[in-house]
């Protein structure tokens, strides 16, 4: 059986965690699609190139391989946030996108994790969820990871960097960030982990039993 998982979400929802989580527990490929984006904007800043060169970006798009993309080099704040500004680029988008495509394209299934997932990377996924908690509770979780990691952070800086960039995703004409209108919504405002993952798997463990019956 085959099972495709799309996960949508804003940043710092905890979609990124959620999506590894479940693709060990049910033996799949995962594949967060924010880190394709992340390394076209990575390519441009170190060659000092402009966001904004279409042609710069596709080229670097096309360029872009998913065996090494590196999740600890791609992590930075900068790097985000210069994603967004290439993701409302469309060309840039049907590059990724198509990669994204091979990649979902596996005998077992496979989970991918972005912002446009269940809306146009892959609209027929028998499940989709889309993972949210308001901005505050986002900036929360992101000011306690870089204090546990010794950094330094203010949190009213983390909650506007949040709100921009979700109004950034969500604005954008091509692919905003939206749930699929048949997603399940899951927000995690008051909720832990462990029970986003209880609540994601029996999402899908229905999903599981009714193919199983067709
Ligand atoms: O999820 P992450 O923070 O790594 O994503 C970085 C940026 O890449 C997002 O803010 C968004 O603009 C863009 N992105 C996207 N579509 C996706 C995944 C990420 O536009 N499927």
């Amino acid at each position: 059986m085959t099972l495709t998982i799309a996960i949508d979400g804003p940043a710092a929802s905890g979609k990124g965690t959620l999506a590894r989580k479940l693709a060990a527990h049910y033996h799949l490929a995962h594949l967060d699609t924010g880190l394709t984006y992340r390394a076209v904007a990575k390519a441009l800043l170190d060659a000092s190139q402009p966001l904004d060169d279409e042609d710069l970006a596709v080229s670097a798009a096309k360029g872009i391989r998913l065996e090494t993309l590196d999740r600890a080099a791609l992590a930075t704040h900068e790097i985000g946030e210069a994603a967004s500004r290439v993701a409302v680029l469309p060309a840039v988008r049907l590059a990724l996108v198509e990669k994204q495509r091979d990649f979902a394209r596996q005998p077992q299934g496979a989970i991918l994790d972005g912002r446009d997932i269940g809306t146009v990377v892959l609209p027929d996924a028998p499940v989709k969820l889309y993972v949210t908690a308001t901005p505050q509770v986002r900036a929360q979780r992101r000011f306690d990871e870089i204090l546990a990691r010794g950094g330094a952070v203010v949190y009213d800086d983390i909650l506007a960097d949040i709100r921009t960039r979700d109004a950034r995703d969500m604005a954008r004409s091509d692919s905003p960030l939206k749930p699929a209108q048949d997603a399940y919504l899951l927000d995690t405002s008051e909720m832990t982990i462990e029970a986003a993952f209880a609540a994601a798997r029996a999402v899908i463990d229905i999903a599981i039993h009714d193919c199983k019956q067709d």
